[in-house]
């Protein structure tokens, strides 16, 4: 059973008394570096590990690249199942997304394209990743490339940005999910991430974990948890909720906002360091599943 504190390991040496106080003296000093420390690269596939054993556990007739399908994939949505499969024989995705190719190729006022940005760019399942002293995320490449074509920023939260990223992912699909995590600062970003999907936010006080992990295939009001393993690799995606709104197509930041929201925690900014180091937190804990871009939602 996974818990909160399975990444805490605790130190079941006995210590003698003169032992502590050597130990208490060098940790105040060595205090401040302890904090910072980075999981090891060891650690982190430890994690990984431990992470997909849960679920392949819990849900042993799902396959690990299944996962890709959300909620879909799980038993007890078995019965919906194939409501949206046919719903899937016309994908209602379809029209945004030649509008996404179109504008992938469509000429930026210095005559560049985003198409083009992105040559020689790592593939979208090795997103985000650490080069040239910074963090890249798909997102945030796409707003580079328009700033330094002329064109104005979008909004991650924005439709238009969720056609961007799902034009750039999709010919990809079916490519299996395959983060470099040996630098320092993605290290770091998953420390992060790791924490702000551990912890208990908001007026309900519920982790990411409480409802997709511990009680992923449990019902929420009539729906059913998806989970954790597979979070982002569908995203973008088409929401029929979000469709409602006239704005379908919806980043991975968008549903982490809307999952702030409905346990009364404040949604953070499209691209902020928060929903960037959960995004390498989900994105490391998928380490091979397939991407499958876009997909459909409820
Ligand atoms: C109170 C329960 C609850 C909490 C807490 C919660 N979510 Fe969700 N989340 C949902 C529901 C309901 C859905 C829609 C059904 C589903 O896919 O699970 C959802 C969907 C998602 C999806 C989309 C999955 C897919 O493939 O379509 C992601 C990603 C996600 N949540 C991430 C998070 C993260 C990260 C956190 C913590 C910041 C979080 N959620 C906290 C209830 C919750």
């Amino acid at each position: 059973m996974i818990t909160k504190s399975w990444w805490f390991k605790p130190c079941r040496t006995t210590l003698h008394r003169f032992q502590i106080s050597f130990f208490l003296a060098a940790a105040a000093t060595a205090l401040p570096v302890n904090l910072l420390a980075a999981p090891s690269t060891g650690e982190i596939r430890e994690d990984i590990r431990q992470f997909q054993q849960f679920f392949l556990s819990r849900f042993p007739d799902v396959p690990l690249e299944a996962y890709q399908d959300g909620v879909n994939a799980l038993p007890q949505y078995a019965q919906r199942r194939l409501g949206w499969e046919l719903l899937l024989e016309f994908p209602p995705y379809e029209s945004e997304m030649i509008a996404a190719r179109d504008q992938w190729q469509a000429p930026l006022p210095s005559g560049g394209n985003l198409e083009r940005c992105f040559v020689g760019k790592p593939p979208p399942t090795a997103y985000p990743y650490f080069f040239n002293g910074e963090t890249h995320t798909i997102a945030g490449d796409i707003n580079n490339c328009l700033l330094e074509n002329g064109a104005g920023v979008l909004d991650g939260m924005s439709g238009e940005m969720a056609r961007l990223v799902a034009a750039f992912k999709s010919p990809w699909s079916g490519q299996v999910m395959d983060i470099d995590f040996r630098s320092e600062e993605i290290r770091q970003l998953y420390k992060k991430g790791r924490q702000y999907f551990w912890a208990k936010r908001g007026q309900m006080n519920f982790s990411c974990a409480n409802c997709h992990v511990h009680n992923a295939g449990n019902q929420l009001r009539g729906d059913v948890l998806s989970a954790a393993l597979g979070h982002s690799t569908g995203y973008p995606a088409y929401s029929t909720t979000w469709s409602l709104d006239g704005n379908a197509m919806g980043t991975l930041h968008r549903r982490y906002a809307q999952c702030n929201a409905l346990v009364g925690a404040a949604p953070l900014a499209a691209q902020s360091e928060e929903y960037i180091a959960l995004e390498v937190y989900q994105a490391i804990m998928n380490s091979g599943v397939p991407i499958k871009v876009p997909s459909q939602r409820q």
